[in-house]
């Protein structure tokens, strides 16, 4: 099968091409702004023809939570009309279309896990700009998988697990927000739940992430326990004393009903994902 990954130097795209390789039967053609800068409509179209794949797997975003706070334009011109470039491609030679969104369509002021159908309320340019390439996605693809997650680390980029293992050597006190829940979610498994439906015609929303739930206080204490550090101190603090461009959900967790009732797995509990990604930095490097 000829899979197309779009960000595939970001930290879930990387994953991506780990788990298709691993398991063999797949072409695949990793791309990233260089080689094809979604928001270049000609470019975007251009790519996607000339290599003609079955599946593109759309990675690709300005994942920038503040960057898109203070630039609205770059951020709808990445997420929402870029997604648009590969969805318009995408249709054209009839390839499935995996799009990766966010929490963040949410208000987060929900107290119950969000199903995949809930009304969105998007509260930040991220949000909005994630929301409009779904919408994008929704209206020029026939066959699309449009796949919600949360609190993402992988081996490869920059992300929270690897700040705080850094600040941890820099500081003998953390202060982290206790006010935000979600679910953490580590790409390797991402990845290998999206190998899972990518061969199969179940196509529509879903809501993955690793289960459980924690805040992001609580995913620090457990940060620094997996990895083994000690000594280091920390404080809960709220949202409001950390304050930043871009407001963010105080709730964000999504039900995973969509995976249980097409009949995949639940993706591990994400304590569980942490000791597995530590694990693998440590085994690789
Ligand atoms: N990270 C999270 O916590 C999180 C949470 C929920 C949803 N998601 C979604 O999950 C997906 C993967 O996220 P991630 O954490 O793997 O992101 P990431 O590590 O930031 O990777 C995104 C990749 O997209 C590339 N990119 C940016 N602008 C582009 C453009 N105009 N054309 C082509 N490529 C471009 C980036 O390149 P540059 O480095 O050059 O910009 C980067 O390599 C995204 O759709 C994101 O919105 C992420």
């Amino acid at each position: 099968m000829r899979v197309l990954i779009t960000g595939g130097k970001g930290q879930l795209g990387k994953d991506l091409a780990r788990v298709l390789t691993e398991k063999g039967n797949y072409h695949i053609i990793s791309v990233d702004r260089g080689e094809m800068d979604i928001s270049d409509a000609r470019q975007t179209w251009k790519v996607i023809l000339d290599n003609k794949p079955q599946v593109i797997i759309h990675a690709g975003a300005n994942t920038n939570v503040d960057g898109c706070e203070l630039d609205p334009d770059n951020a709808y011109l990445v997420n929402g009309l870029g997604t648009r470039n590969v969805a318009v491609a995408a249709q054209e030679i009839n390839a499935k279309l995996v799009y990766y969104s966010t929490d963040y369509v949410f208000d987060g002021k929900g107290s119950k896990p969000y199903e995949e159908l809930d009304p969105v309320n998007p509260q930040s340019g991220y949000g909005r700009s994630k929301l409009a390439g779904e919408e994008f996605v929704k209206a020029f693809c026939n066959r699309f998988f449009i796949v919600r997650t949360a609190w993402v680390f992988g081996k490869f980029g920059n992300n929270f697990v690897k700040t705080i293992l850094r600040l941890a050597g820099e500081k003998d006190e953390l202060a982290i927000v206790h006010d935000q829940v979600g679910s953490p979610t580590y790409t390797y498994d991402l990845a290998q739940f999206t190998e899972e439906f990518i061969n199969t015609s179940l196509y529509g929303y879903y809501h993955a992430t690793n289960s459980g739930t924690c805040s992001w206080y609580e995913f620090t204490k457990a940060i620094l326990e997996e990895a083994g550090t000690q000594g280091v101190k920390v404080k809960p603090i709220t949202s409001q004393e950390l304050s930043r461009p871009a407001p963010r959900p105080a709730y964000s967790v999504l039900s995973d009903r969509s995976i249980r009732l097409n009949g995949f797995k639940p993706l591990r509990p994400w304590r569980e994902a942490l000791r597995g990604y530590l694990e693998d930095v440590k085994r690789d490097g």
